[in-house]
């Protein structure tokens, strides 16, 4: 058996922390944890507002809260979607990074004139310093923000700027460095921009990750901004997900056997240990039945499945007497591997059967992309 524990406080300690040092606004990525009880903590925080990814995460967020600015943050959204987030649930901010997305925006609003556009721009120096890369599907490059700018200021919409320095990004120069580069393109071609959004992509703490904080990365995004003209009166923001949720939620497990350096745990890659197969993430990990040995053995991690994918990265050092039924406390497991195995960004429902006898691909897809 398995229980995650919710740790509003987590949550509460985080932001906190952000918003100390940070002057912008803060939009919470619903994607890393889309738990109504993490939303509603933010809230009350005084959170700016939620950065969705798909209409399952816009009406998760307005069931809660009618009224709470939103960013679409999604590069790539069907019609359908982007006619009743503006429509139906009061977006009017959209992101892009392409020109065929901006017609679609332009063609799917009645109107752009109450419309802002954050074009998201391709990091100038590509860094190796994340555990996840986000430039390498996303973002525009130089000449295309410039044509993108100009598309906007013809359409009568605001135009903003935004980018993702790569999730459980560990290297604070990659914002600063992607700020400068920014400050440059709003100089150069005057640009007449609303707001910079530097994304998310704050570090937690995991085992490979331990001593970085966010007042290492923020202090110097607020130095840029005065040191360029260009950028004092933008407004900054921050879409952090995976920082404000990750700390906040720890796995208790059972161990199911213990064979030589082998631990089998009922917990599984598949389920909340996810980004440990994905990203190599190594949660911290303790022992939670009080009692045991003091002397620690190395030990390798198994998931409850029958294959050997579901294997935590590397060695974990527990109590050399650690035996069947003896709980483990997996820490931080709060933000995507938890939200990955329910219909992650709410684009990942489990698809439903057809039958070929009526199978018309054109009609099905329809259907289903309705409710992208
Ligand atoms: C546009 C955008 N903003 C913010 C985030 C949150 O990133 P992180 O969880 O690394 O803070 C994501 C993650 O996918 C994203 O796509």
């Amino acid at each position: 058996m398995s229980i995650v524990l919710f740790d509003p406080s987590a949550v509460i300690k985080s932001y906190e922390a952000l918003a100390a040092c940070f002057s912008g606004e803060i939009f919470y990525a619903v994607k890393a944890n889309p738990s109504p009880e993490i939303m509603t903590v933010l809230s009350n925080c005084g959170v700016t507002g939620f950065d969705v990814a798909s209409l399952t995460e816009i009406e998760a967020v307005r069931s809660l809260d009618q009224h709470t600015p939103l960013v679409y943050t999604h590069p790539v959204k069907s019609r359908d979607a982007i006619e009743t987030a503006y429509g139906r649930w009061g977006v009017r901010t959209f992101v892009v990074d392409s020109i065929a997305e901006l017609h679609k925006i332009a063609l799917s609003c009645p109107q752009l004139d109450d419309v802002e556009i954050f074009v998201r721009v391709k990091s100038a120096e590509p860094t190796d310093t994340q555990l996840i890369n986000f430039d390498g599907k996303f973002g525009a490059e130089e000449v295309d923000v410039i044509r993108l700018a100009q598309c906007i200021e013809h359409y009568g919409a605001e135009l903003s700027l935004s980018f993702h320095a790569g999730s459980q990004q560990t290297n604070p120069a990659a914002y600063w460095k992607m700020l400068e580069y920014l400050a440059a393109l709003v100089e150069q071609h005057a640009l007449k921009v609303h707001r910079i959004s530097i994304g998310g992509g704050f570090p937690v703490n995991y085992e490979q990750h331990t001593r970085y904080r966010i007042q290492d990365i923020v202090p110097g995004v607020e130095a840029i901004k005065q040191r360029f003209p260009a950028l004092r009166h933008v407004t900054f923001m921050a879409e952090p997900g995976r920082y404000l949720s990750a700390e906040s939620m720890t796995l208790l497990t059972e161990v199911l056997l213990v064979d030589k350096d082998r631990v089998f745990v009922s917990e599984s890659i598949y389920k909340s240990l996810l980004d440990c197969a994905l990203l190599n993430a190594r949660f911290p990990i303790a022992m939670e039945t009080p009692g045991k040995s003091k002397i620690n053995k190395q030990y390798r991690i198994f998931g409850c499945t029958c294959d050997s994918l579901d294997q935590l990265p590397g060695h974990y050092q527990l109590p050399a007497d650690l035996s069947e039924g003896d709980v483990l406390r997996i820490c931080n497991v709060g933000a995507y591997g938890f939200a990955l195995t329910d219909n992650f960004n709410g684009l990942c429902a489990k698809p439903s059967l057809s039958f070929a006898a009526d199978y018309s691909l054109e009609q099905q897809l329809h259907n289903s992309l309705r409710s992208i």
